[in-house]
């Protein structure tokens, strides 16, 4: 520790200060999660490094596993621990016995939104121009004459083009990366449901909304608010994590009205995000695109929930009034 922080320390915690120029060294062993195998030991471990140092440590052990892919804990059923937690904040003693385990290959976030999101924007695309292989040789190229067909096109590819920009200009993710798992599920349900949803909707027998341009004008409208909705709750999270750092905090509604369900659930861009499917669904009236509202509407709450769970336990003073997607509800 450079002098500098050495004396912030002191000033601000004068028993850790103490503690740690009484400690000099600690011994770290890393136990593999599944066998109890030991891994490394490292002695003459500075008690002020973080889990990210540790990992890059254990990296140069064993190349294969690079910091991404390391998933350290104290426990082998634990909590991963995160990168800036420092070594002598942890429950340990001076010999410090943590977990290892392989989170598998990871995938940077570029590649992860261009595959998950850009990909259903192709697909559609692919329906909706008709190509040769979907609804043969007669219809290929040709277009529909409904114009709720078109506008379902805008909406989709604008709900998904909008995806791409906050994850570029907006989210501040925690993660670096991602599991290569987890992309190609997602792929397959994103990519796969888009094919699905386009191919019904962009159909030459497709039969437009039962309650014509009534019904399309609604849909339109609760669609717009939804988008905007959820893109206002992305900023305010994004807003959270100003100051660079990564950590979770919680989040209120701000001057943006939009935000003001945040007086009422935990994940509000959750809430607008099922919405804009509702949106959808009512404006193509296609069984498909309900049941891909169906399918988000409840792995979302499932998160929800676990996002709402964790706010709880980490926050003594969380809200009360607040539920986890639904208001007074869910
Ligand atoms: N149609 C579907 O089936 C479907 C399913 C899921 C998501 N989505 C869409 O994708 C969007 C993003 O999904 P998500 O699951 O990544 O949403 P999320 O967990 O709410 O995260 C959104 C961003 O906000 C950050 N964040 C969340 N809570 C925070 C807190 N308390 N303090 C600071 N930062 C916080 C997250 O960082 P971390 O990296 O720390 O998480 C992430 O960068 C959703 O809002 C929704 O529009 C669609």
């Amino acid at each position: 520790m450079c002098m500098a922080c050495w004396r912030g320390v002191a000033r601000r915690d004068p028993c850790k200060a103490a503690m740690s120029s009484r400690i000099s060294f600690f011994e770290v062993e890393i136990l593999d999660c599944k066998t109890m195998r030991q891994l490394c030991f490292f002695d003459k471990v500075e008690p002020h490094l973080t889990v990210n140092d540790v990992k890059l440590m254990f990296h140069k052990c064993y190349p294969q596993w690079y910091p991404a892919r390391q998933s350290i804990r104290l426990d082998p059923k634990g909590r991963s621990l995160k990168d800036e937690e420092i070594l002598q904040d942890l429950p340990v003693g001076t010999t410090a016995t943590l977990y290892f385990r392989d989170l598998g290959p990871q995938i940077g976030w570029t590649m992860v939104f261009l595959t998950e999101y850009a990909g259903p924007l192709f697909v559609y695309f692919l329906f909706y121009f008709r190509m040769p292989f979907f609804y043969g040789l007669a219809k290929a190229f040709t277009s529909s004459s409904h114009s709720v067909v078109h506008l379902a096109c805008c909406c989709h590819s604008f709900h998904y083009i909008k995806r791409l920009i906050e994850t570029i200009f907006v989210h501040r993710f925690s993660h670096g990366t991602m599991p290569l798992r987890s992309i190609v599920k997602n792929c397959f349900y994103y990519w796969g449901f888009a094919a699905w949803l386009a191919y019904y909707i962009n159909h030459p027998l497709y039969t437009p909304p039962s309650y014509g341009k009534k019904q399309i004008c609604l849909a339109m409208i609760m669609f717009l608010i939804c988008e905007t909705g959820n893109f206002s709750i992305h900023v305010a999270l994004s807003n959270l994590r100003q100051d660079g750092l990564r950590s979770r905090r919680i989040p209120f509604p701000t001057r943006n009205p939009f935000t003001w369900l945040f007086f009422f659930v935990s994940c509000p861009n959750y809430t607008y995000e099922v919405g804009s499917w509702i949106s959808f669904t009512v404006m193509t009236q296609c069984v498909p695109v309900g049941l891909f509202t169906l399918i988000g509407f409840i792995q979302m709450t499932i998160w929800a929930k676990e996002k709402h769970y964790r706010y709880l336990k980490e926050f003594k003073d969380y809200p009360r009034l607040r539920m986890s997607i639904i208001p007074f509800l869910l």
